[in-house]
């Protein structure tokens, strides 16, 4: 019973430095943003947290910034946040994209997103900008990218069973991302697609990238090999990582 309590209060307190350090994060990133900027939003807490922010930037200092989003998620809380939206077939350019990660190899800078299964339109987007930063808090730093976190795909629903053979057949381990809660069946993304996630050998993000979307029916997988900054956020302090 005692020993419970202490397990309970260590874990709140762990949970409270995350959220801090993800606060310093998304902080720091603001700094980035300049009046006229065209800003991609990422998904996810850590995303959440910025597009908070970016929306009391904006009506604070009284500038122009636009944002295109990465999901329906990060649309909802950029219209409830006060961030006028563009689309990307409006604009030609995207300033900066701010999004976050999963795991990032400190060495390289890659990473691994979708644990939210937004990773499609993320990279559309994240690898679209002139920019493309990432914030994390230090938790998700680590020296072997894929050892924990899964590679996922987005697939087309009715490839499911061809796509499994050729992941087994690359001696992956894959799994469709089973929905737990309200509703029964596989998670359906924001594209009506499911997910598959995979174990795979990672020492050559950048291949296995390639060859992951080379398999028919898959739209996109979470590895993203094209980073320009991360900024991991600590409790107390930030920490900048660049190529
Ligand atoms: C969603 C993502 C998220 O950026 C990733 O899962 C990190 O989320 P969080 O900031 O909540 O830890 O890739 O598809």
């Amino acid at each position: 019973m005692v020993k419970k309590n202490i397990t309970a209060k260590k874990s709140s307190k762990q949970i409270s430095n995350i959220e801090s350090a993800k606060y310093a994060a998304a902080k720091e990133a603001i700094k980035l943003i300049e009046d006229g900027m065209i800003v991609g939003l990422g998904s996810g807490t850590t995303s959440n947290i910025f597009i908070k922010e970016l929306g009391n930037k904006i009506l604070t200092e009284d500038i122009s910034v636009f944002g295109i989003p990465t999901s329906f998620e990060s649309r909802m809380l950029a219209i409830q946040s006060g961030i006028p939206l563009v689309s990307l077939d409006q604009c030609d350019t995207i300033d900066i994209a701010v999004d976050g990660a999963d795991e990032v190899d400190r060495k390289s800078l890659n990473l691994i997103k979708g644990g939210g299964g937004c990773h499609t339109m993320e990279k559309i987007v994240d690898y679209f900008a002139e920019k493309f930063v990432v914030l994390v808090d230090n938790s998700k730093i680590v020296d072997v990218l894929g050892d924990k976190t899964p590679v996922p795909l987005e697939v087309l629903p009715q490839t499911y069973s061809t796509v499994l053979r050729e992941l087994l057949n690359r001696n992956a381990a894959p799994s469709i991302r089973m929905s737990n809660k309200k509703k029964m069946g596989p998670v359906i993304t924001d594209n009506g697609n499911i997910i598959i996630d995979v174990f795979i050998d990672l020492n050559n993000p950048e291949e296995v990238e390639r060859d992951l979307n080379n398999i028919p029916g898959v739209l996109e997988n979470g590895i993203f090999t094209k980073v320009d900054k991360v900024i991991v956020g600590h409790p107390d302090k930030v920490e900048i990582l660049e190529r």
